[in-house]
């Protein structure tokens, strides 16, 4: 395409590419909806497994609905030994997101409905999918720490189930709980671009695991997924409320960027900081430790005082980070949880793009030369 009108949405920033019932964003007020529910009842009151009955059927389930979600979801959390095999083999310092993405892509031979792409056959295969990832998730952990691993119990919830095959032990309450949220608030957010990477790889007619294997590797890059690992690390490096402010002003003025503040929709608080800060509030309180958790509610005032004005509040990866560290889960598997939780959200996007789907094949703007004359190699200089 050229021509001298043409208008360029770099990052197709504001671009509308689809309807969705998905979710809804109000950046301006801080407001979160999936599927119309409110994000904060949705944390207060649901499970992971009822989210996810809730984004692939755009309604809440029944009971027995939900139970048999949450058999099925039991019954499938099995990965091929193969595929296990692999994983192991990988080199020791191999990215946890790319033995997520292989994993994954390996996984599509093995289902039986891989090619049928009706909505019915690609609900039952997110199914199988989001059983199979948390898995992979907690598979990776043992592996890098070089653990034997631990096979998927066939009692446990999803986040239960999770920290089991992770620790070997079965998880306290308020760990569970905190897991079952954190991948209730990560299960969902419109179309950043890993969903966006998705839903261009179905947009072809491709299968549903393809489309994830573009959602994981697009969630790989530091400006997606990534930035609690960094925010976890500032707030070590900051160690105490006392010296919150000197650091974030000496940072602030040396231009570097506060990870887990800002976000290119929302321009108020992000309402699932604030459920990750209440709930990092009470692992604090259980294990009687506060000195991160003052930390950072000092660099959250400094930054507001700062920068609120400018719509700079904390985003959702300022107090996970720190949750995380203190349920003794390892940075390098921050972003992967996030890939597991959000299978979810891409899963039912893509069911959800399919049902009117229209090749996704945006145009760029040419201004490079035309018309240059072919000169054979021998005669170039
Ligand atoms: N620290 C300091 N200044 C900031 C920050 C920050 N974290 N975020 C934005 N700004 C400033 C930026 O310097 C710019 O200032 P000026 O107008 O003076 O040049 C202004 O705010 C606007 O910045 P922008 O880069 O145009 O805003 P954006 O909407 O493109 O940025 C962002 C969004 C997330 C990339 C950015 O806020 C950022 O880099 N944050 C830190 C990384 C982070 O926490 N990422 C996680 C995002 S949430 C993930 C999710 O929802 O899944």
């Amino acid at each position: 395409m050229s021509g001298s009108d043409v208008v360029i949405h770099k990052g197709l920033e504001n671009i509308i590419i689809t309807e969705t019932t998905l979710s809804y964003i109000d950046g301006e007020k801080g407001i979160l909806y999936y599927a119309g529910y409110p994000i904060e009842d949705l944390a207060k009151y649901s499970t992971f497994e009822e989210v996810c009955f809730l984004l692939w059927y755009n309604r809440l389930p029944k009971r027995k609905e939900l139970d048999d979600l949450k058999k099925n979801l039991i019954e499938n959390a099995d990965i091929p030994w193969e595929i296990v095999d692999f994983m192991k083999k990988t080199p020791k310092n191999a990215h946890p997101m790319d033995i997520m993405k292989t994993a994954v892509s390996a996984l599509g031979p093995y289902d039986p409905e891989l090619e049928d792409n009706s909505k019915e056959a690609n609900i039952r295969k997110a199914i199988r999918l989001q059983a199979k990832v948390g898995t992979i998730t907690a598979y990776i952990y043992r592996i890098k720490e070089g653990l034997d691993i631990i096979p998927p119990s066939r009692r446990l919830g999803y986040a239960e189930n999770f920290l089991y095959m992770m620790f070997g032990k079965e998880p306290d309450k308020l760990s569970s709980r905190i897991i079952d949220v954190a991948l209730i608030l990560h299960a969902e957010h419109e179309l950043p671009a890993s969903t966006t990477a998705a839903l261009t790889t179905i947009s072809t007619l491709s299968d549903i695991y393809s489309a994830i294997v573009s959602g994981i590797a697009a969630l790989k890059g530091p400006l997606h997924g990534g930035a609690n690992e960094k925010a976890l690390e500032m707030l070590k490096e900051i160690k105490t409320p006392e010296r919150a402010e000197e650091y974030i002003k000496k940072a602030l003025a040396e231009k570097k960027r506060i990870m887990g503040f800002g976000h290119r929709v929302y321009k108020a608080y992000d309402p699932r900081a604030r459920i990750f800060k209440e709930y990092f509030r009470k692992l604090c309180e259980q294990k009687n430790e506060w000195t991160m958790y003052q930390t950072a509610e000092k660099v959250e005032e400094v930054m507001i005082n700062l920068l609120g004005k400018k719509g700079i509040f904390p985003n959702i990866d300022f107090y996970s980070g720190a949750v995380y560290d203190m349920l003794g889960i390892p940075s390098y598997l921050f972003t992967p949880m996030f890939a597991m939780a959000r299978t979810s959200g891409w899963t039912a996007h893509v069911i959800e793009y399919l049902q009117d789907n229209r090749l996704i094949r945006p145009r760029a703007h040419y201004i490079g030369q035309l018309d240059l004359k072919y000169i054979p190699i021998e005669q170039r200089e």
